[in-house]
């Protein structure tokens, strides 16, 4: 286990699903969105019009405590919950206890070795990429989903523009800056079209957030 991936096991293990939920996915606490029907609805927004029909196999990459895969599996579809925490694949299964259809795969933060390639449909990654502590890991991570997506999947990439790429301290909540350009590029390199960008999601916002759909040929 590399360095990087054991700091990121660290700060990404906490000791109760409560406190993986508040403080560490919806930060800060928004207790009101913990329930299937604002995820749901979430998840609509996450798909950006992309459709689930019966039996589609999708990854959710940076899964946390398992919002978007519950919210997925409540459906119907297969879902592959990677994340590089044991921590967090634990609570992945007690907070989607008793749906079927869940994989969890332990992630060494460089993508999801253990998923064949061109096993799934779709992917999701939701707030994942902001926290991910290099530009390289970003790369290699978005090149290893190109790899598990089928021809023709769907990448649904929703995460946030520092407006630059200043590189972090050490590894935390908050990970290497990053251009939307930069993971544009990122995605180009790894063979993807770019078949949607929306930036941002909410103008309103300081810190601007965007939604990529990604394709593979
Ligand atoms: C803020 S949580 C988001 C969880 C979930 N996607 C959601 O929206 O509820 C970020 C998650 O990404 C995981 N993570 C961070 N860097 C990762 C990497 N390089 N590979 C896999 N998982 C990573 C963390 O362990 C954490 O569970």
């Amino acid at each position: 286990m590399s360095d990087v991936t054991g700091s990121l096991r660290a700060f990404w293990s906490v000791d109760t699903l409560e406190a993986a939920m508040h403080e560490r996915v919806t930060v800060p606490p928004q207790p009101a969105l913990w329930n299937d029907v604002a995820q749901a609805a979430a998840l609509r927004d996450l798909l950006g019009g992309i459709e689930l029909p019966p039996g589609v196999e999708v990854l959710d990459y940076g899964c946390g405590v398992g919002r978007v895969t519950r919210a997925l599996a409540l459906t119907g579809a297969r879902v592959w919950s990677v994340d590089v925490s044991p921590s967090m694949l634990d609570y992945t299964a007690r907070y989607c206890a008793g749906l079927p259809g869940i994989t969890t795969v332990l992630s060494d933060g460089l993508g999801c070795a253990d998923l064949p390639a061109a096993s799934v449909d779709g992917a999701i990654s939701c707030y994942c990429f902001q926290h991910m502590p290099t530009l390289g890991m970003v790369a290699a991570v978005v090149a290893d989903i190109h790899r598990v997506l089928r021809p023709g999947g769907w990448f649904q990439l929703h995460s946030v523009d520092h407006g630059c790429d200043a590189p972090v301290a050490e590894v935390g909540f908050y990970g290497v800056r990053q251009r939307l350009t930069t993971l544009l590029r990122i995605a180009e390199e790894a063979r993807f079209s770019i078949e949607r960008v929306v930036y941002p999601l909410d103008p309103a916002e300081a810190v601007k957030q965007y939604l990529l759909t990604l394709r593979t040929s």
